[in-house]
Formats: C-alpha cells, sequence, structure tokens
C-alpha cells in the first residue's frame, strides 16, 4: 500500500495504490491523513488531485475491518480533515467509488469522473449505513429526494447519472490525471464553493417523508439499515451538519452490531469463497467459447438466454422442426420481456437472438465447448440424447445435465471420455435465479468441475457444489419444507396461516402459495419415483387435490381457489374439507407465526445438517447459499445455516425433540444434536 503525492506545477497529485480494489485500510487512512497536512504545509501548492492507481477508485472500505472496531485514525476525521483542508481537493473517479471512497470523495471540493465509473453508497446491502458522514454530506450536495434514491437502495449510478445528479462536477474524457489536473487548475484561482458540510439541504416538498418512508418501508420489508438510512437523511435535512453527523454515527453503531448485518456479512463472505472452493484451487478451468442446449422448454430457453446474456453463441437443438420454432419463440420471449420492463433495449434482444440458432441437426454440435441437456426428465430420454452428443461432439467439448431428480451418474453410463460430464443444475426461471447446483459424479475430472464453477462466473450466478442424492442440495430440503407444511394443516394451521407465518419470516411466498404457483404436478411427480423406489411420501392432502386435478393457478384452483383469470388466492371450502377430514386423529393445536414458521425452518435445518454430515454439501455456508439464491430464504437472516447458528444450536435441538414427541417433525438428526453440543456445524473442508 503506497500513497505518493507528485507535483505538476502548484497541483499536488496524490495517487493511492492499494490493489486491488483501494479500499480503505487504516494504513491508507493514516497516509492519507499525513498527505492532508503535507499539501497544507506546502506553499507552492495551490489544489490537490486525489487519485488511484490499478483498476479504480477507493471502492469501498477494507472488508477485514467488516463488522470490527476500525482502528484509528477513523474515516470521518479523514473526510473532514481534506474538507477542511487550505487547498481545494478534486477527486479524479474512475472504476468505482463505493461507500467510503464515495465518502471521502464527498470531502473533496469537487469530483471529476471517466464516463465508464459509477458511485454509490452500497451499504444498506450489509445491513449498515455510510458511517462517515455520507448521509449528511450527499442530501446536502444534491438534496434530500435523489439522496434517499441512492442511500436506501445501496445501488450505484453512473458518471452521467451522476452528473445530472450534481454528485461530479464534470464528467472527463481522455486520459482522467491530465484532465483532473487541467480541471485542478482551472478552479485552483477561482473562489472555492461552500464546504459541503457547511451547506443547507434545499426544503422537500410537503409530505415527503411519509411517502418516503412508505416507499422504503415496501421495499426494505423487514431490513432496518434503509429505514434508518432513510431517517439519517431526514435529520441531515433537519438538523445542523453536527447533530445530524452525531446522529449518523449513533445509527451506524447500532446496525454494525446488529444481528442483520452479521447475517449479511456472512452472505456477502460465502458468496466471495463460493467461487473458491478448495478442491478446485490452483486447477485450471475449459476456456467456454459457445455452448449448446438441447431441449427449448421452460429451462432449456432461460439456460440458452442466460448464455447469451454471458456473450456466448448459443445453438438450440429441439426434437424437430417444429418444437425448435417453439424454442426459439420461448427464448425470444424471454428478451423480449426485458424489454417490456425496460431492462433491455430493443437493439440488444435482436442482436441476443441473432445469436441463437435452432437447429434439429446434432452436426451442428461439431465444434462446441460445453453441451448442455435440458430435456424431458426422463432417463431413457437423457441417455439417448448424450449417446448421440457422444457421436458428434469433440472428444472434450463439455458435456451437462440439467436434471432436477434423476442420478447424474445413471445419466452418464456408458458415456465416452466421462470425465468431461457432470451435473449443472439450473433454477427457473434460468436467466433470472442465481443459483448454479454443480454436480460432478465420482468420474468428473476436477478440470471439469472447474470449469463448473467458472461457467457461473461467466454466468453471473452463484455456484454450490452438490453431491449426488434424491433432488440434490436444494430440493431435498425442499422436500422437507413440504411436508412439515402438510403437518401444520393436519394439526390444526390453515394454508392462509402458515403462508402468512412464512412471509412475515421473511419469504417472498409461503409453501402454499408457491406450489400453487408452479404447480403442484411436480412435487406429486417426484413422489411418484418415490414410491416406485419403495418410500413412502408424506403429502395426504397433496395428493388428494392432485387426484382432484387442483393442480394450482393453472387448474384455477390448487391450495386456494382463483377467478378465471386471476392470481388473487381466496380460501378453500373444498381444501378445507379435505384437510378436516385427513386430520381426524391429528391433534389440533393454535399456532401463532413464529411456532409455525419453527415448524417449517428449524427441519430444514435437521435436514441441512444431515446433508453437511453426508458430505453432500461441502460447506455450511453453501447450504445458506441455496437456499438464498434458489428459494428465496431471506439474505437478512443469512440463510438457515446462519440463523439456526444465530438462535443457538441447542435451541434448535430442543425445539424438534418438541415438535418431534407430537409427531409434528422428525426428531433432530445426530449431526444436529453433535453440532449443538461443538456450538457450530463442522464444514468438510475444513475436518
Ligand atoms: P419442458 O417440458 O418445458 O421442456 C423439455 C423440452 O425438451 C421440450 O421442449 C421438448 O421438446 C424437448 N425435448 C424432449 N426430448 C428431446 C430430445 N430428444 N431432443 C431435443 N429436445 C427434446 O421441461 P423443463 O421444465 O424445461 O425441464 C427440462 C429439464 O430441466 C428436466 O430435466 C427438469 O427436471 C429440469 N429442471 C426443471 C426445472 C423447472 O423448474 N421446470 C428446474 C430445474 C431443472
Amino acid at each position: 500500500m503506497t500513497v505518493t503525492i507528485t507535483h505538476e506545477g502548484a497541483i499536488a497529485v496524490v495517487t493511492i495504490d492499494n490493489p486491488p480494489v483501494n479500499a480503505l485500510s487504516q494504513g491508507l487512512r493514516q497516509a492519507l491523513m499525513e498527505a492532508v497536512s503535507a499539501i497544507d504545509a506546502d506553499a507552492t501548492t495551490s489544489a490537490a488531485v486525489l487519485i488511484c492507481a490499478g483498476r479504480t477508485f477507493i471502492a469501498g472500505a477494507d472488508v477485514s475491518e467488516f463488522g470490527k472496531l476500525p482502528a484509528p485514525p477513523h474515516l470521518p476525521d479523514i473526510v473532514a480533515a481534506i474538507e477542511g483542508s487550505r487547498k481545494p481537493w478534486v477527486a479524479a473517479i474512475h472504476g468505482s467509488a463505493l461507500g467510503s471512497g464515495l465518502e471521502v470523495a464527498l470531502g473533496c471540493a469537487y469530483r471529476v469522473a471517466v464516463a465508464s465509473a459509477n458511485l454509490g453508497l452500497p451499504e444498506v446491502k450489509l445491513g449498515i449505513i455510510p458511517g462517515a458522514g455520507g448521509t449528511v454530506r450527499l442530501p446536502r450536495l444534491i438534496g434530500a429526494a435523489a439522496a434517499v434514491d441512492l442511500v436506501t437502495s445501496g445501488d450505484p449510478v453512473d458518471a452521467r447519472k451522476a452528473l445530472a445528479l450534481g454528485l461530479v462536477d464534470a464528467v472527463v474524457e481522455g486520459e482522467l490525471l491530465l484532465a483532473a489536473i487541467a480541471f485542478a487548475r482551472e478552479i485552483a484561482d477561482k473562489p472555492r464553493p461552500q464546504r459541503i458540510s457547511e451547506r443547507t439541504v434545499p426544503p422537500v416538498e410537503n409530505g415527503f417523508w411519509e411517502r418516503a418512508g412508505k416507499a422504503v418501508m415496501a421495499k426494505a420489508k423487514r431490513e432496518i439499515a434503509p429505514l434508518r438510512a432513510l431517517a439519517c437523511i431526514r435529520e441531515a435535512s433537519e438538523a445542523d451538519f453536527a447533530t445530524a453527523t452525531a446522529f449518523e454515527r449513533e445509527m451506524f453503531l447500532e446496525l454494525r452490531g446488529s444481528t442483520q448485518a452479521a447475517a449479511l456479512r456472512h452472505v456477502f463472505f460465502a458468496e466471495r469463497a463460493a467461487y473458491r472452493p478448495s478442491d478446485i484451487a490452483g486447477v485450471m478451468p475449459r476456456n467456454i467459447r459457445s455452448a449448446a442446449v438441447v431441449g427449448g422448454g421452460t429451462m432449456g430457453a432461460g439456460i440458452a438466454a442466460a448464455l447469451r446474456d454471458a456473450g456466448l453463441p448459443v445453438v438450440l437443438i429441439e426434437r424437430d422442426q417444429a418444437a425448435v420454432e417453439r424454442g426459439l419463440a420461448n427464448i425470444r420471449q424471454i428478451f423480449e420481456g426485458s424489454v417490456k420492463r425496460g431492462r433491455m433495449s430493443p437493439a440488444v434482444a435482436t442482436e441476443r437472438m441473432a445469436g441463437v440458432v435452432g437447429t434439429n441437426d446434432y452436426d451442428q454440435l461439431a465444434d462446441t465447448d460445453l453441451v448442455i441437456e435440458v430435456v424431458f426428465e426422463d432417463l431413457a430420454v437423457k441417455r439417448a440424447v448424450f449417446g448421440r452428443l457422444a457421436e458428434v461432439c469433440r472428444a472434450d467439448t463439455v458435456l451437462a445435465t440439467n436434471t432436477s431428480y434423476l442420478d447424474p451418474e445413471e445419466i452418464g453410463e456408458g458415456l465416452t471420455q466421462p470425465e468431461r460430464f457432470l451435473g449443472l443444475h439450473f433454477f427457473s426461471p434460468a436467466h433470472v435465479m442465481k443459483l448454479l447446483e454443480i454436480v460432478p459424479t465420482r468420474k468428473t475430472a476436477t478440470e471439469i468441475l472447474a470449469t463448473g464453477f467458472a461457467l457461473a462466473r461467466l454466468l453471473g450466478k452463484i455456484p454450490v457444489r452438490t453431491g449426488i442424492c434424491d433432488g440434490f442440495i436444494g430440493n431435498r430440503i425442499l422436500k422437507v419444507t413440504r411436508m412439515q407444511a402438510e403437518r401444520l394443516l393436519l394439526s390444526g394451521g390453515m394454508p392462509e396461516a402458515v403462508d402468512a407465518a412464512m412471509r412475515a419470516f421473511g419469504l417472498p411466498m409461503g409453501p402454499f402459495e408457491a406450489q400453487d404457483l408452479g404447480g403442484l404436478d411436480i412435487a406429486a411427480f417426484q413422489r411418484k419415483a418415490a414410491h416406485a423406489r419403495g418410500e413412502t411420501p408424506f403429502a395426504p392432502v397433496a395428493d388428494r387435490l392432485c387426484a382432484m386435478g387442483r393442480l394450482g393457478q393453472k387448474t384455477g384452483g390448487g391450495w386456494y381457489d382463483y377467478q378465471p383469470g386471476e392470481r388473487t388466492a381466496k380460501p378453500s371450502d373444498i381444501v378445507t374439507a379435505i384437510i378436516a377430514e385427513e386430520a381426524s386423529g391429528w391433534s389440533q393445536k393454535i399456532w401463532g407465526e413464529a411456532a409455525i414458521a419453527d415448524a417449517i425452518v428449524l427441519p430444514m435445518v435437521n435436514e441441512a445438517a444431515l446433508i453437511l454430515d453426508e458430505g453432500i454439501a461441502t460447506r455450511a455456508a453453501d447450504i445458506d447459499l441455496v437456499k438464498i439464491h434458489g428459494y428465496g430464504f431471506p439474505r437478512w437472516r443469512g440463510g438457515p445455516m446462519h440463523y439456526a447458528q444465530t438462535r443457538g444450536l441447542a435451541e434448535i435441538v430442543a425445539v424438534l425433540d418438541r415438535l418431534s414427541i407430537s409427531g409434528l417433525a422428525e426428531p433432530p438428526c445426530d449431526a444436529l444434536r453433535r453440532a449443538a453440543e461443538d456450538g457450530s456445524f463442522q464444514s468438510r473442508e475444513r475436518r
């Protein structure tokens, strides 16, 4: 880490070099403080340019200090020192000026940026708020409304938007350093603008805070940081700088120690680690420059769209010409949907479609790097596809199956070069959902496993390695969720009460609403397969609904009734009657929201403990990622494993023991009991 000062005539250039992202570490803070004193003391300097070496401006705080008490000098003091400097400072921004990086820039008298830069205060995404005057200076610079948008969403803006907001003073062309020096020369002789901390926030319209409060609350749901951020901006708008700064500090410290911030930090680190499992350390992945998808149904179309979004040319193989047309139409519909929602320009959508070749001719795959099979969930059909692929593809083409429940070992049986085969389990809709379960077989080469992880990065997905079992990690836990939901029904919880409780817990949808949306037939199909294996899946109510053809929204009724053409769920008398019949012999109890959530979430944790113990998952945090990115588990709870750990594993065991005595859950497994004794889940990697 270095901070160097050079001189271009009367302009001092302060260059930060702290690879990889110029994070504001303690050493950097100290050196910046010293740079301010040095420049103040230098009579030959009239202005300073603050610029960063490498790929970005200060992209944020030092992650190793996350959640800890940082050592002095503290950031608010540095920002104040830069702002209070006798010379005007110009922040020269490229890459990202995020979080404390932007707070430092707000201490400068001016900000200039290259067009590709982005600026933002993403702290709420980690359950905290800016802690070095960000919420106080920002509204003084760009007004309360724009500050509310930026700080409560945590989303960055690009340089042009920042210019329009008044967040930067100029967007510069050409070389940033030269442009910033020229800018500094120009402003050096001019009267200095009022320091941001000395400004006031322009008044807001009547009712602004109430409206903003409602909007932020609706979006944040049960996350506290966005609401605290709003409170800070309001305080900044209504109180003087010192009072508002003290208020921000108090909120910052409170949030930094909060359970939500700890959970969000856990997920942040789990996501970073997801790409680097120890078993592929140092292994070079294959280069994937082209891809093909076999099967253009719901999943195939989504996967093709995801591959195109990542810039890969895609061949779509279907059974016959009519199916090719349907498959292409499915993909087109995805891009048109993005255009309708304003997420993509029509020109980009056209370009994405132009990169898809639809055909039923397997010979088109002769030079494809990666082929993903996404045909019907039928072993014989899938095997036949891989038989063809083995004939036409290069011997080093990576071959993958998107199966949900079949055994990839069986699908890949008899394949030539079986080491290039693996499962890549996407989630629906595949162009949106972030999770990618990566399922190596016993024969999958490490290099191919590494290629799966590299592909996830390319597609912007979160990879999680899973061993082979029924449903892999995610759907295996989902099965428990569903079983628990039925147990609740039979013991006195109604579908609407269960769904409401799970929404209150933080899920976007309860288990019954979710099944009505996706269709009850999917799980029924799994139960049929389980019966065939000699298992006895438990879903007495769902079985009866399926037998009646109540498969969810698509049939006008499932767990709820639906008016034709409507999606509003109405409690169903038919379902109530079936529940009552099936519940005979079950003792009834009154279920509160927290008890419902426990009866669903804690058995999920129990199953997860087994999954970890069996080595199906390698890290506890991986299970958290699966549930967050594949199933809507609230991120701010950190995933089921982190949640359980935070609640205390001994308590989880005690609640499960109580539930199991009444037949309302399986008893806690030995692995969970052991983890409770140890105080934490042991990941396989660390054993
Ligand atoms: P789908 O029925 O919508 O699509 C299957 C497509 O495969 C159809 O378009 C069909 O014409 C085509 N197809 C069938 N045999 C073929 C062959 N021999 N050659 C070329 N194309 C052929 O099914 P969906 O939902 O897309 O599922 C496909 C696979 O993805 C299944 O293995 C399923 O388990 C898995 N999956 C499904 C998820 C979902 O939510 N629907 C989630 C994750 C995985």
